[in-house]
């Protein structure tokens, strides 16, 4: 005779369950299952314990799908263990799921267990060459509505990996940015305050955009694009509605907020309160020191025009850095001509000669150069009788001409501007 009783689960067992269930987990092994998932496999799945002088010593929960049952879990009370009562309790569970057509028992053990042997036991079969693969999805279901409603969305990994070039601005947003946000705590212990907002400043062109998505799948964080613009037509208005995008942006656990060209709402105050605009530069004025309060999330302002900024706008404390974007130097250069040259033609085509004359080009100039190229080859390919014995296409000299008919987005005056602006307005 067994010292226990096995017999199916009822809800009153359920405190005491989650007792056995606590005291059986191995410290430190990987939390497969959660408790909300082992009562819901309890409550909907198939669930047994094994009971002696009205306590609950064991339990097995699983769920079923179709013919196939997982266990969720097997727990045993401490000192009830090497004495058959994980064996007893699988067999048991195993006739009443066969009798509901289950075919396959499956479960998912932390290596460090040491019920393993009760699975073993029970003739179960080891699959040493699995693996076990598990992704949090960081947006929590939740803030599934809000994000929705904002127009935020999830951007694909490896964003910042595929930024070419800008050496000097990822090093230094990864230093100020990243690293303080993806080790908060750490950097807490250490007496840094990760930033809460920020500002990029550089020409047209030169990847403001791209960088502020690229932070955003960088953290893994929801990238989200506010367009003040577009707000006009509420009826709250301008500033109310800025204001209720931003109450809905506090829902999430953690946003990336992006607002590009932000000289169109921040522009310096005229003093005349005539200006739509100028409700709105007010309203965000207000917004940023509420949004610097809450943890998880990052503003990123973009501008062409820095200088146009209202002096209240960037003063300290509203943004932690204010960081230029500038055009990409050589190596930078020579890694965005890379992007752009058909692998087929790269053997054929000087890359350093390119990024020579490239001088001046912000990627996007580069990008238009490459694909003028590109288009230009295409057309000659296509009216040409014989394609495939024409020329070679795609040649350092058909680049070449591609960057002559290119006009550079930085100009010397631009340039002059902005090391003006780096050397008055830059806060890194
Ligand atoms: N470092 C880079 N490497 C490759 N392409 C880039 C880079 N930075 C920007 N681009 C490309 O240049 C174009 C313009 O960049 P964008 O981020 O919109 O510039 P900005 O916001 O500063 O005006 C985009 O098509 C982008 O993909
Ligand atoms: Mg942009």
């Amino acid at each position: 005779m067994q010292p226990w009783i096995i017999r199916d689960f009822h809800l009153d067992d359920l405190d005491q369950l989650i007792d056995v269930w606590q005291d059986s987990r191995t410290s430190g092994a990987h939390p497969v299952y959660t408790l909300a998932e082992i009562i819901d496999a309890c409550t909907n799945g198939l669930a047994v314990v094994a009971v002696t002088e009205g306590t609950i010593i064991g339990a097995v929960a699983c769920v079923l799908q179709d013919d196939r049952a997982w266990v969720l879990t097997l727990a045993q009370a401490k000192e009830w263990r090497e004495r058959g009562l994980g064996s007893a309790l699988l067999a048991h569970v195993e006739g009443k799921l066969a009798s509901r057509g289950v075919r396959r028992i499956s479960a998912l053990v932390p290596a460090s267990e040491t019920r393993i042997r009760a699975f073993r036991n029970s003739d179960y079969r080891v699959e040493e060459d699995l693996h076990y693969f598990e992704r949090t999805i960081p947006v929590h279901p939740k803030e599934t509505r809000p994000l929705s409603q904002l127009g935020g969305r999830l951007l694909p990994h490896g964003l910042w990996e595929a930024l070419a070039g800008m050496q000097y601005e990822k090093h230094l947003i990864e230093q100020r940015l990243i690293l303080p946000l993806a080790h908060t705590e750490l950097a807490k212990s250490l007496g840094v305050s990760p930033p809460r907002s920020v500002v990029l400043f550089g020409p047209p062109g030169t990847g403001k955009t791209t960088f502020a998505k690229s932070i955003a799948s960088r953290l893994d964080w929801p990238f989200v694009e506010v367009f003040p613009s577009r707000l006009a037509a509420h009826p709250q208005g301008l500033a109310g509605a800025l204001r209720q995008v931003f109450l809905d942006i506090s829902q999430l656990e953690h946003a990336v907020v992006f607002i590009d060209e932000v000289e169109e709402i921040a522009a310096t105050r005229t003093g005349e309160a005539t200006s739509p605009l100028q409700g709105v530069t007010n309203e965000l004025l207000k917004i940023i020191p509420a949004f610097r309060e809450q943890e998880g999330r990052l503003l990123i302002c973009a501008t062409n025009f820095i200088r146009s900024l209202d002096n209240a706008f960037l003063r300290h404390g509203r943004f932690d850095y204010v960081i230029p974007i500038g055009p990409p130097d050589l190596i930078a250069r020579i890694a965005i001509w890379n992007r752009y040259i058909p692998s087929a033609f790269a053997q054929h085509v000087d890359v350093d000669v390119l990024a020579k004359a490239s001088d001046r080009f912000s990627p996007a100039d580069i990008e238009f150069a490459a694909r003028k190229a590109s288009q230009k080859a295409l057309e000659s390919a296509v009216q040409s009788d014989q394609p495939t014995t024409m020329e070679m296409p795609l040649t350092t000299a058909a680049y070449l001409h591609a960057i002559e008919g290119t006009r550079a987005t930085v100009t010397e005056a631009v340039e002059k501007d902005f090391l003006e602006d780096i050397d008055r307005i830059a806060r890194v």
